[in-house]
């Protein structure tokens, strides 16, 4: 019966999540010109690892999947190293809509779209999340700043959270900084799912 009643409940809340995201109109993001569609969270709901980026692109915008463009090439790359499929976890972000010009979205935009993420964590109930970047740190810890707190694990809830660098960062980085940070990014990556076992 419990069993019951803890499935009656994650089917609420989906259904839930969906209406929210097909009705949303909590800030004006999906007004925005480069605006196509929003972009609801990928994969597995009973995945015990979540990962959060910042917000759409031109590409996720496009096709309606989050990391589908360069960010998410990197990604997959990442996860093939520790023989993950993306299909078997789960990928979200902190906003839904694409940001114009990809900008990083506004905290009053964060904060329009953190009911549906807040139940999306309530849905899936991960017990580790990884955050890429900037934005979904603040998400939880508005005051800190991801060169501080990258590879350091943040406890909130029932979550293990693991900072680390957005996968674009890679991009933007040339020579021996490069290599250190795919190193770092890496190793966040690892600790995280180390801590699944
Ligand atoms: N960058 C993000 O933060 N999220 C995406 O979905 C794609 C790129």
């Amino acid at each position: 019966e419990k069993n019951e009643t803890a499935k009656i409940m994650k089917d609420f809340i989906y259904k839930k999540i969906k209406d929210y995201l097909i009705e949303c109109r909590n800030c004006s993001l999906c007004f925005a010109e480069c605006h196509t569609q929003k972009v609801a969270g990928d994969g597995n709901f009973s995945s015990p690892i979540v990962l959060i980026g910042e917000g759409p692109g031109e590409e996720e915008d496009k096709l309606g999947k989050p990391f589908v463009g360069r960010a998410g090439q990197l990604l997959n790359t990442l996860l093939s190293k520790f023989n993950v499929d993306r299909n078997r976890i789960y990928i979200t972000n902190v906003v839904k809509c694409r940001p114009p010009k990809n900008r990083t979205p506004y905290v009053n935009e964060v904060k329009a779209c953190s009911e549906i993420l807040n139940l999306e964590l309530e849905f899936i109930s991960p017990k580790v999340i990884i955050t890429l970047g900037s934005t979904p740190l603040k998400f939880f810890r508005p005051e800190q700043s991801i060169t501080k707190m990258r590879g350091i694990w943040i406890k909130e809830k029932n979550y293990w959270i693991m900072p680390t660098y957005h996968p674009a960062y890679i991009l933007r980085q040339r020579g021996e900084r490069l290599e250190t940070t795919k190193k770092e990014i890496y190793s966040d990556f690892k600790n995280a799912f180390l801590k699944l076992k």
